[in-house]
């Protein structure tokens, strides 16, 4: 059973990191409809309907990406349920994310950790759910973790799409860290751009005349994801594939280039899988 929400449209008004999470939002419904598509959300399009906001003049065409991303996490994040039912998840920056619909059949405890504005709009679009436990609180802040610390026993899933690069490499070493020592197992999955799209985004990145996307500092090559593991004790990696390969048809020519080790190692997104404590 999907839940639905209300027909009052809204008119979000958001900048900055926040307002990313209507472009997210967006570009997966466009790919959540039709029996052909990677994602099966009816919850979503409606969301969708009930924002106000020009998403085509501000974003311009939607691309696979953002369904694909969520996607590979819904995978991971079912088979997690599937193996440990008394387990808990966390989904950092979760925005809009309907995620705990599509995948949470058990209701088990569900976290959405964001900021205080995220949050707000979270609560006032989507179906309260007790068991969607809406925490405002920057991920940067070890608060949330002091809270999952408490109320958890089993092993945790931590999720973060689409976060991870508006962080400094050193913020995301030191929550990483935080993670694999405040948790005692658990999982981990976030996504990566590579370096050279992190410097385009740091001169400006333009997605429409209308719209210029923040800043992504941390950028990080998949060939450089051993290095940066090695800096968080008791993380080690699952799988770590490119974009394109887990549904290769959404990224065709991509998927052929990155056969290519270099466009692989060097050129390409990244969606990383790790566990802790196993
Ligand atoms: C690109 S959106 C991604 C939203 C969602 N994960 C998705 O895929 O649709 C980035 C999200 O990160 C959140 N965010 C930004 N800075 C944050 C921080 N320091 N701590 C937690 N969330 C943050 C934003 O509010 C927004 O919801």
């Amino acid at each position: 059973m999907y839940a639905t929400i209300d027909d009052a449209r809204v008119a979000p008004s958001l900048s900055g990191v926040p307002e990313t999470m209507l472009l997210t939002t967006w570009t997966r419904s466009a790919y959540s409809s039709g029996p052909d598509n990677l994602l099966h959300d009816p919850l979503l399009n409606e969301l969708v309907r009930q924002i106000d906001y020009d998403f085509r003049g501000r974003f311009g065409a939607p691309s696979p990406v953002h369904a694909i991303r969520s996607r590979y996490a819904d995978e991971r994040i079912r088979t997690f349920l599937t193996q440990h039912p008394d387990g808990t998840v966390v989904v950092l920056g979760e925005g809009l994310e309907t995620q705990f619909w599509r995948v949470n059949e058990a209701r088990v405890p569900w976290y959405s950790v964001d900021l205080p504005e995220s949050i707000a709009i979270r609560r006032r679009l989507l179906p309260a759910d007790p068991q969607n436990r809406l925490v405002e609180c920057s991920a940067l802040d070890t608060a949330w973790l002091d809270q999952i610390a408490t109320e958890s026993s089993g092993p945790v899933f931590v999720s973060t799409a689409g976060l991870l690069m508006y962080f400094t490499e050193d913020q995301v070493v030191t929550l990483l860290r935080n993670i694999t020592e405040r948790l005692p197992r658990g999982e981990v999955f976030f996504d990566t751009i590579p370096p050279w799209f992190s410097r385009k985004t740091l001169r400006g990145w333009h997605l429409s005349r209308q719209y210029t996307a923040p800043p992504m500092p941390f950028g990080l090559a998949l060939a450089d994801l051993p290095e940066l593991i090695e800096r968080v004790p008791r993380l080690e990696v699952v799988a770590a594939p490119n974009y394109s390969q887990p549904y290769p048809r959404y990224m065709r020519l991509f998927n052929l280039l990155s056969r290519i080790p270099y466009v692989h190692n060097h050129i390409a997104p990244g969606l990383i899988h790790c566990r802790f404590g196993a």
